[in-house]
């Protein structure tokens, strides 16, 4: 099975670039900017990377991310990630940035765009990985400073594909950002939404309905809701969900009580990512892994759950059938 997984052509669809920070190249990245940071080993950051709760994540998650100034840092951030969906066979990735991270911090949107994008050409060249970026808003921020994140990236909207909403939910609904993600939507951008991973099926609701998103990210908790996992069902959108990511964050409390089957077998469109690698002990493929060890997934749900996230990723239909076509003749291959 491992090596079924390991060779199995993949998409990544939830995947936050700040949440790839290796401890070593934080290390590296904080020395270089001369930058000090509250650990002196690998061993004392792995330490500290033990969650209750979502809140409790990104505190350290922000921190984290606050060693990245120069535009450099965020190329061999993007980079070193690309580097990795390479050698797991992940063929495509949709990449979550949150610009409010950096810009905060006195970091230009330009800084930020400029070193990701950059790594992303790079790599489409050098490894024959592709991406899309996914410009984030922060959700326990106003709305307004929202407008402000989604006028600096104007100049740059050739290099971003859609819009996501991240950060603390609890507290924090769809709703709050009705006319930021209106006015995004008339640039051209695809609004997608970070719904139901601590939230209610109420904010999946607003999502749907309000934020008008094409595709939910986690959305474990539209399960309390049949009508709600009906009308997903209705509208073909698929879920990105991130099972190491639930059980660091106790969102669930062991992977083998990981709704992922339930949902496939509710004929959800479901789809497996890592949201942050470096805090949850595990890429993509390790997600692959232990979801089908704990819940016994056949090499048919594991094809399955490959072809959606080609399926259901942003990319035009022909890269998509080419990327389809690939994962077909893999599974043909290994079934004969
Ligand atoms: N930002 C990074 N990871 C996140 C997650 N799992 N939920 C919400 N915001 C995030
Ligand atoms: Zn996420």
């Amino acid at each position: 099975m491992k090596k079924f997984i390991n060779n199995l052509p993949k998409a990544e669809l939830h995947l936050h670039i700040e949440g790839t920070f290796e401890p070593a190249l934080m290390f590296e990245i904080a020395k270089r900017n001369k930058i000090e940071i509250p650990y002196k080993s690998v061993e004392e950051i792995e330490k500290a990377y033990h969650f209750s709760c979502l809140q409790d994540f990104l505190d350290i998650y922000y921190q984290g991310a606050s060693v990245l100034t120069k535009e450099q840092d965020f190329y061999d951030l993007t980079y070193s990630y690309l580097q990795k969906c390479s050698e797991q066979n992940v063929r495509h990735t949709e990449i979550m940035f949150d610009p409010q991270t950096h810009t905060d911090r006195g970091i230009t949107f330009e800084t930020v765009i400029n070193g990701i994008s950059r790594a992303c050409d790079d790599a489409e060249e050098k490894l024959g990985v592709t991406s899309l970026l996914i410009m984030s808003y922060l959700r326990h921020l106003s709305e307004e400073d929202a407008f402000k994140t989604l006028k600096q990236s104007l100049p740059f909207k050739d290099k971003i594909t859609a819009i996501g909403l991240d950060s603390s939910e609890k507290g924090n609904p769809p709703s709050k950002f009705k006319n930021v993600y209106e006015s995004s939507v008339k640039e051209g951008y695809i609004p997608l939404a970070h719904a139901g991973e601590e939230g209610p099926p109420e904010y999946v609701w607003e999502a749907l309905d309000i934020l008008k998103i094409k595709r939910i990210d986690h959305g474990n908790n539209a399960l309390q809701d049949p009508k709600l996992v009906n009308e997903i069902n209705k509208r073909d959108m698929a879920l990105t969900v991130c099972p190491l990511s639930n059980t660091a964050l106790k969102v669930v409390d062991d992977l083998k009580d990981h709704p992922l089957k339930k949902m496939m077998d509710l004929g959800l469109k479901v789809t497996v990512n890592s949201d942050d690698p470096a805090y949850f002990g595990g890429q993509v493929n390790q997600n692959y892994i232990d979801i089908q060890k704990a819940l016994n997934l056949s090499k048919d749900d594991l094809y399955q759950l490959a072809r959606n996230s080609f399926q259901y990723s942003l990319l035009n239909n022909e890269k998509k059938q080419r990327y389809l076509s690939e994962l077909d003749k893999y599974y043909f291959e290994m079934s004969s």
